[in-house]
């Protein structure tokens, strides 16, 4: 079974929590509580500044996309607020799927009216009559209680024709993912929302033009969204006080691997991956790597542990920050181990719409079983080939970035390095 979200919260009771602080301290299924906790505090100030004000708030707050490309959350509300074409669709991506992410399941599961709400401000802000919440389908808990918070809020007038009696009209439904990767992929949800495989488009036209049911669709992932609570109730400046210029807020780190305490962490950005590894009891043995951005990201060694945990300094650092994987690996890992299950990972979930990435994942894994076997130089040169080719060509995210771990375990920590090559 899985284990409650509060449980997964080592900070529970932080007082400086922003978007964790109500998950273990609220009973999950009492509306009146999420009230008592300063909910829908931010609905009303949404209503009273109108879908330009929270826009213009979004947008100076500097919220970046929390689903891992850090797009300005602000632009894309922009950019769907403005199409003439209707009805516009809300999306949002709890299809967390990304290995080593978790943080979307324990705020679905421990604040679930947070997120109702917040879907509701992004609605009335881009005019989104109605809103999918893609939830994946291995969340059974995420997907019982958010389908309770939806339920309650209707019944109370906060979500259906005439929200808060406002004179605007939203709704949610649930749709569960089953099981594959891709359907994490905005352009996959519309599909496989549609009833369709699910396969990623080709972008542009992007969703904000052409979306879902070939509408302007604004898509964005839980945490994204939950941030903008905060933002409306204290304001853009405020929010944007914390952290840094380029990543403002906090962040939700899920930390795992072979370390003492691990769960989902909220910090300012800007923390370092040294106070981050502190606060979580640090490896279980002697660290040898730190895989940050999960499967597509990419490794920190022992000496980089200063790393600042922004979108620019972790790029600084030649991996990325991604949804906030921090995965912990001391040395009693192996590490070729972890690259062939990475590999093997992609293989398995490419959809096989596009040769390079089809084909790719499968002759990066067959390099690498060789590999861990016996290190050479030419493997070493058709690996880089293969990313490369994945990299470039591939149509979606997937496949373009199929060969970042296996590239930063080569590059930055030596893994079958050139003197094990023949
Ligand atoms: P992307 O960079 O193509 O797009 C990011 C977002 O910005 C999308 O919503 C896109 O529609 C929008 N966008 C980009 N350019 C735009 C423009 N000119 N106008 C309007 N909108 C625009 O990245 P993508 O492929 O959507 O996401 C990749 C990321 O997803 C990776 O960084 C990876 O870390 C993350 N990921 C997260 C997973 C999770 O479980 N949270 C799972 C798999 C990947
Ligand atoms: Fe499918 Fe891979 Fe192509 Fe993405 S890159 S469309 S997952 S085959």
């Amino acid at each position: 079974a899985e284990p409650p979200a509060e449980h997964a919260v080592p900070q529970a009771g932080d007082p400086s929590l922003v978007l964790l602080r109500r998950v273990g301290a609220v009973d999950p299924a009492s509306l009146d509580d999420y009230r008592a906790e300063g909910g829908y505090a931010a609905l009303r100030e949404a209503v009273r500044i109108g879908p330009a004000g929270v826009i213009r708030e979004v947008l100076e707050s500097g919220l970046v996309g929390r689903g891992g490309a850090a797009f300005p959350t602000g632009r894309k509300w922009e950019a769907t607020a403005r199409q003439l074409d209707h009805p516009h669709y809300l999306v949002c991506n709890a299809d967390e799927s990304e290995p080593g992410t978790f943080k979307d399941r324990v705020v679905m599961e421990g604040d679930p009216y947070a997120l109702v709400e917040a879907m509701t401000i992004a609605a009335y802000a881009t005019g989104c009559p109605k809103g999918y919440l893609y939830i994946r389908g291995e969340y059974p808990r995420a997907i019982g209680r958010m389908a309770h918070a939806i339920d309650v809020a209707r019944a109370r007038g906060l979500l259906g024709a005439d929200v808060m009696g406002q004179g605007f009209a939203f709704d949610i439904e649930i749709r569960r993912g089953a099981g594959a990767y891709i359907c994490g992929e905005e352009t996959a949800i519309f599909n496989s929302i549609e009833g369709f495989r699910g396969e990623p488009r080709s972008k542009p036209p992007f969703p904000v033009e052409k979306g879902l049911f070939g509408k302007p669709t604004v898509v964005n992932n839980v945490e994204t969204l939950v941030n903008v609570l905060p933002i409306l109730t204290g304001g853009a400046a405020a929010y944007a006080a914390t952290g840094t210029e380029g990543s403002t807020g906090t962040k939700l780190f899920c930390v795992s691997g072979t370390v003492a305490r691990p769960g989902v962490y909220e910090l300012p950005f800007g923390a370092t991956l040294r106070e981050l590894l502190a606060l979580s009891g640090g490896a279980t043995g002697r660290l040898r790597a730190v895989l940050l951005g999960g499967a597509a990201g990419g490794f920190v060694r022992p000496d980089e542990l200063d790393v600042p945990l922004t979108f620019e300094g972790t790029r600084a650092a030649g991996t990325t920050l991604g949804s906030g994987v921090v995965l912990v690996l001391d040395d009693s890992v192996d590490l070729a181990h972890i690259l062939l299950r990475i590999a093997e990972f992609f293989r398995d979930e490419s959809c096989g719409q596009c040769v390079p990435c089809r084909v790719g994942t499968v002759r990066q894994e067959e390099a690498l079983h060789r590999l861990s076997r016996r290190p050479t130089a030419g493997d070493i040169a058709l690996l880089r080939e293969v990313g490369q080719a994945m990299r470039d060509a591939s149509i979606c995210g997937l496949g373009q970035t199929a060969w970042n771990a296996v590239e930063s375990a080569i590059d930055r920590l030596g893994v079958f390095s050139p003197s094990e090559a023949s």
